[in-house]
């Protein structure tokens, strides 16, 4: 068992690190791709130390795509030097601590500090999973077809999985054109009208039999392949459905389609989280500003809204006070419009894990923080990088 790992490609530099690292029981990888094979045959790791000699933006896209794959693992950079703007750049694509090869004092220490960390958080989560063993249900609507809503609903779904730290369920409530097994490219053989049939006595076995599996972690219950079979999915099997799966899921995120059908306002009385939907065009705003009147009408409480602006960007003449003025309530997140979109849509990819650190991934991300209250959880400490004082300027 080996919770360390160090990545330096640079004999010489091994030949003199190299040792100390193995005598505390540490790995010692020679380039990026052995790490890549290396991290899912030891799934205990916890920290990957990248050494001086890998490049940096190697190492920062790693490291971006680690904290979605694996975010318990720390990254800790060893550079040859340290400058501030580089070091912010390390923070901000999540690495924990970078510190001077020269320090080898240093390294030991933010090695070890990052190691506490991870343990610390896995603690954290998996007694988060105990006082909350019921999965919170957060459903993603628009008034008007083609906002984006299954885009979103999908990336959102990933981004609240964070790469295996929570288990999450899609649900395709877009009965008769569901999006969401192509978005995933999934086949489309089990839907949820599978479950027409065990309706009244649904159980944990017979929901697993209509689920598709995305990822270690990640379920789908897609819509039926035949938009026929919609019509009977009753509103008492969406709750039912909702009722067995929640035990089972720290997140379930419904997909919507335009209309609000029955079944939809099912999933919504039964939701902590209404994602409402808006693109800068005023049919849009028009409908969505209905669907908050009709939510004030219907007592869900606004402080469970969280308002996404998707294609914020658009130069439509509108702007993001207008659009908050008329719907009179606050962004949550503004999703920018991007070409990267409809091509990660056609591959079938979520952008989130393709790309996660574009604008529309980090965006995403910023709402699945909010969903899951982390939104606030705090930067590594200044306290991290102690000895910021050797930083050269
Ligand atoms: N931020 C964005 N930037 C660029 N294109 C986007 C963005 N968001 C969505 N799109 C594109 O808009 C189209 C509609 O998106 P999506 O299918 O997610 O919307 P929807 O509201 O679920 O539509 P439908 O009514 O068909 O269910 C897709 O082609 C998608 O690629
Ligand atoms: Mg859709």
């Amino acid at each position: 068992m080996s919770l360390y790992v160090y990545l330096e490609p640079d004999r010489e530099i091994l030949a003199e690190r190299g040792p100390e690292f193995q005598s505390v029981g540490g790995a010692i990888v020679h380039s990026m791709a052995e790490l890549e094979t290396h991290l899912p045959r030891y799934p205990e790791t916890l920290l990957v130390l990248i050494g001086a000699s890998v490049p940096l933006d190697e190492a920062l896209m790693f490291t971006a795509y680690q904290r979605l794959q694996r975010p318990l693992i720390g990254v800790v950079l060893v550079r040859k030097q340290i400058n501030p703007a580089e070091v912010i750049r390390c923070l901000q694509a999540g690495v924990r601590d970078v510190v001077e090869e020269a320090d080898w004092d240093s390294v030991r220490q933010a090695t070890s500090r990052s190691v506490d960390i991870s343990k610390a958080l896995s603690t954290s989560i998996r007694s988060g999973a105990e006082v909350a063993p019921f999965g919170r249900i957060v459903t993603v609507f628009a008034g008007k077809g083609g906002c984006g809503r299954s885009f979103v609903a999908v990336n959102l779904a990933v981004a609240l999985w964070a790469g295996g730290a929570r288990r999450v369920l899609i649900v395709d409530l877009d009965l008769q054109f569901g999006d969401v097994a192509i978005m995933l490219k999934l086949p489309p053989d089990r839907s949820i009208a599978g479950g027409i049939a065990m309706a009244g006595r649904l159980d944990e076995p017979g929901l697993r039999s209509i689920v598709t599996p995305y990822r270690p972690g990640v379920d789908a219950l897609l819509a039926p392949g035949n938009p026929a079979q919609g019509e009977h999915v009753r509103r008492e099997l969406v709750l039912e459905i909702l009722d067995v799966a929640r035990p089972h899921y720290d997140f379930i995120v419904i997909d919507t389609p335009a209309i609000v059908t029955d079944q939809v306002l099912a999933a919504l009385d039964v939701s902590d989280w209404f994602i409402p939907i808006v693109t800068p065009d005023l049919p849009t705003l028009k409908t969505v500003r209905l669907t908050v009147e009709m939510f004030d009408m219907l007592e869900y409480p606004r402080d469970r809204s969280l308002l996404v602006f998707n294609r914020a960007n658009t130069q439509v003449g509108l702007t993001t006070a207008d659009v908050e003025e008329a719907i009179g309530m606050p962004f949550a997140s503004l999703v920018p419009s991007s070409r990267d979109v409809p091509i990660s849509v056609n591959q079938g990819e979520p952008l989130l894990l393709t790309e996660p650190l574009h604008p529309v991934s980090r965006a995403i991300r910023q709402l699945a923080d909010r969903c899951a209250g982390t939104e606030t959880a705090p930067e590594p400490k200044r306290g991290l990088f102690g000895r910021r004082k050797k930083v050269t300027r």
